[in-house]
């Protein structure tokens, strides 16, 4: 599936994806709570951050409200969520800009620095070639102590996709308790159709390639399949 029919498709199932957040299936609040114990020890200034794919920035949420943020920048092809993005944003009173766009594109065209650039539960839509263009230039576009974090489900090491498929469905489904039963129909649709997860070492692989000092897994739960990958070029911590 292309960028655009992924900006639609998200459009028009937000609903159904929410609850996947709202009974945490993916884990968003423990692999967040992650992500900001990093940055809490990395920065002591507060940070410029990047949220590609941010959908609705619920999830970025628990990051402005744990560590200070200097400016947040949201990129989505789906414009309903986006919409709901700026709403979910304006209690922070954090300078906020949001960009309707493929974020591959924008990451190629801005010309900014950021301390934190995430891409959470999206860089699995894409080809390997095209992952490998996100990590390039995110390395671009990342300030000299910055971060570049994937927050997504991941094959383990020797694992194929059918398996991962078959195994990050099941998970979910079973820790849904049966409640959302409509829902799983039209996530299993669009895992079948539109994810392709790298393995895990395969991201540690491809930030080495990229050129970071630091490239590594620093969560891959192997029950849920989901996990926390960074990279940078600052101390390793
Ligand atoms: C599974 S949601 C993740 C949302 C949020 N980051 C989170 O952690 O819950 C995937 C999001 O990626 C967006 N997306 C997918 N491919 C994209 C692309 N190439 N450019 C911009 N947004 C994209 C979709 O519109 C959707 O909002």
């Amino acid at each position: 599936m292309d960028a655009k029919g992924l900006g639609k498709f998200f459009d028009s199932a937000w609903n159904a994806y929410r609850d996947l957040l709202v009974f945490d299936l993916m884990h968003h609040r423990d692999l967040f709570g992650i992500l900001v114990g990093q940055v809490q020890r990395r920065f002591q200034h507060p940070v410029s951050f990047l949220d590609l794919a941010c959908g609705d920035s619920d999830p970025a949420r628990m990051v402005l409200g744990k560590v200070p943020v200097r400016e947040y920048v949201g990129v989505d092809l789906a414009a309903g969520p986006l919409e709901l993005a700026r709403a979910n944003l304006q209690p922070f009173g954090i300078p906020a800009e949001f960009f309707a766009q493929d974020f591959l594109e924008f990451l190629g065209e801005t010309k900014r620095e950021f301390d934190l650039i995430l891409i959470s539960y999206s860089i699995h839509h894409l080809g390997t070639f095209k992952k490998k263009e996100v990590f390039r230039l995110a390395k671009e576009k990342l300030s000299p102590q910055g971060i570049f974090v994937i927050i997504d489900g991941m094959r383990l090491a020797g694992q194929g996709r059918d398996a991962w498929l078959v195994q990050c469905f099941q998970y979910m489904e079973k820790r849904s308790e049966g409640k959302i039963p409509a829902t799983f129909q039209v996530v299993k649709k669009h895992m079948g159709e539109a994810d392709f997860p790298e393995e895990g070492v395969g991201y540690e692989a491809m930030g080495r390639e990229a050129g970071f000092k630091e490239s590594r897994l620093i969560h891959h739960d192997p029950a849920s399949t989901f996990g926390v990958y960074l990279a940078g070029n600052g101390r390793d911590l």
